[in-house]
């Protein structure tokens, strides 16, 4: 086969400037139009809320070319599968579905395979799927989304694989299509891309630099959601607090955070906030407005200076304890949960210790934890690691028992109350249960009846678990 592509290069991608992002128009070109005409498409999804938000992207320019969604893949005449590429584990499962769609090819020989995501950004991932496994007809980065009309057309009609993976930032695209897959929450970036370079992180260079996106276009997206009846928007960027520092200096994430309120919507959540430049007017915002849900999420990462700092994290333990203690006291009755990576190169049993303490003076509501993941190309992928696998895992096992301890704890408090759930789903097995989510960002399943998704709804809760609560409907 002829190259007519380019390989991703991470070391491209690590490159910033201080230029403001060029935002552009999309207009799905005519030629595209009706390509998909009585074909279907699926999607599979891994990864964070912003892949979540972009499948979404996906499937709108696929409907806008006249395909629909398939119930499972094998009715698909198109599969495309988003990626993540954050730690080793996310990636090999990725493979092993791949290798898993070989077959579906062999009773479909039409059948388009692509694979888009953060994988597509990585040099090495791509050589892999490149060489390996030939059934991937499309690879698109995580900057190409918009192309997938001209490359699906393409390959209709050449039958040859096409790639197209731009490993510098990219633009700002507006007015993309997009078909949401729930109608009561939506995801809405504020921004795209990582500044902040943490040292285990592959982020910053599968997404390219830090942009914002104008705030009368989020407004605007928020209103108009709004007008279709969503309950929740979850505001999203990898650290938000750096929202609107590359397009203005006068007016920030507090300033957002109060203007998505007035619009009137039930519910804002936002994703992630970075301990760093968590300020007081984003506290301020926070507090004054009862639709911005008492809810944080704030990653430590680690408990450790020593390995903060080897992070390139940008904060102390005591820095981060400052800041956490100012919010509890400043937002209480606020839930918080964080991301903690234990096994980090050479972390000690002294810096692993203080992990966990700091794990008991924050009591989070509930904490992702992971075990570091080396990842090629990032700094951390060249500390020396003398730490074995064995401790590694003994370290999550013993911290993941805490974790449980303090949800547990943090929940009794909801025992025999009266909480308000946003109603998400109904039980496949039994349309008498449902579930769905406090303000608190706490999992309720609960008995009732004549209950519709989107619905809020008021609950009594009678038993309480570590990750989840238990209760029934109260009758209005
Ligand atoms: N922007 C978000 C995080 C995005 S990645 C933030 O800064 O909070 C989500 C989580 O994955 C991170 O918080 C971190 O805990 C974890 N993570 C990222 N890279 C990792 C790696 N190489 N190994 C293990 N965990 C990792
Ligand atoms: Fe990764 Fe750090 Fe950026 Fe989060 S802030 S995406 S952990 S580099
Ligand atoms: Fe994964 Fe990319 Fe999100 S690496 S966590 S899908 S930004």
């Amino acid at each position: 086969m002829k190259k007519d592509y380019r390989l991703p290069s991470l070391n491209e991608a690590r490159k910033r400037n201080k230029e403001v992002s060029d935002k552009v128009t999309f207009f799905l070109d005519e030629q595209y139009k009706g390509l998909g005409d009585g074909k279907k498409y699926y999607i599979i999804t891994h990864g964070c809320q912003a892949n979540q938000r972009d499948s979404e992207t996906m499937a709108g320019l696929l409907e806008e070319m006249g395909y629909s969604s398939a119930d499972d893949e094998k009715s698909a005449d198109v599969i495309l599968i988003n990626t993540c590429a954050v730690r080793q584990g996310a990636e090999e499962k990725v493979l092993g579905e791949v290798g898993a769609l070989k077959r579906l090819k062999t009773i479909n020989p039409d059948l388009i395979i692509g694979l888009g995501g953060c994988m597509a950004q990585e040099e090495e991932s791509v050589k892999t799927i490149i060489e390996k496994y030939r059934q991937v007809d499309i690879i698109f980065g995580t900057h190409n989304t918009t192309s997938l009309p001209k490359l699906l057309s393409e390959v209709i009609q050449t039958k040859q694989r096409k790639i197209e993976v731009f490993s510098k930032m990219g633009e700002i695209v507006e007015s993309v299509p997009v078909t949401r897959f729930m109608s009561h929450k939506a995801w809405v970036n504020i921004m795209y891309g990582c500044d902040k370079f943490c040292t285990y992180c592959i982020v910053p260079y599968t997404r390219g630099k830090e942009r914002s996106r104008d705030r009368e276009d989020i407004i605007y997206e928020v209103k108009e959601l709004v007008a279709q009846g969503y309950k929740e928007v979850c505001l999203l960027g990898q650290n938000v607090n750096a929202y609107g520092k590359d397009i203005s200096d006068e007016y920030g994430f507090g300033d957002l955070l109060d203007d998505v309120a007035k619009t009137g919507i039930s519910r804002i959540r936002f994703m992630t906030s970075h301990p760093w430049d968590f300020n007081d007017r984003m506290i301020e915002a926070i507090k004054n407005n009862s639709n911005i849900m008492p809810y944080i999420h704030l990653p430590i990462q680690s408990g450790n200076t020593g390995i903060l700092k080897k992070m390139n994290r940008r904060y102390t333990r005591e820095e981060y304890l400052e800041l956490f203690d100012k919010l509890k006291k400043e937002l209480p009755g606020f839930a918080f949960t964080t991301d903690i990576i234990v096994g980090f190169p050479n972390e000690s049993d002294e810096a692993f210790e203080d992990t966990l303490s700091a794990v008991e003076h924050c009591q989070y509501d509930n904490a992702f934890t992971f075990i570091y993941s080396k990842r090629e190309g990032t700094p951390a992928a060249s500390f020396e690691d003398g730490i074995d696998r064995k401790t590694k895992e003994e370290r999550l096992q013993r911290l993941n028992e805490r974790v449980a301890y303090y949800a547990n704890l943090n929940n009794q408090r909801f025992k025999d109350q009266i909480v308000e759930v946003l109603v998400d789903g109904i039980s496949k097995r039994n349309s008498k249960v449902y579930s769905g989510y406090t303000p608190e960002n706490k999992l309720v399943n609960f008995t009732g009846s004549d209950v519709k998704v989107g619905d809020l709804v008021k609950v009594k809760i009678k038993e309480v678990m570590s990750f989840s609560l238990n209760g029934e409907l109260v009758e209005e």
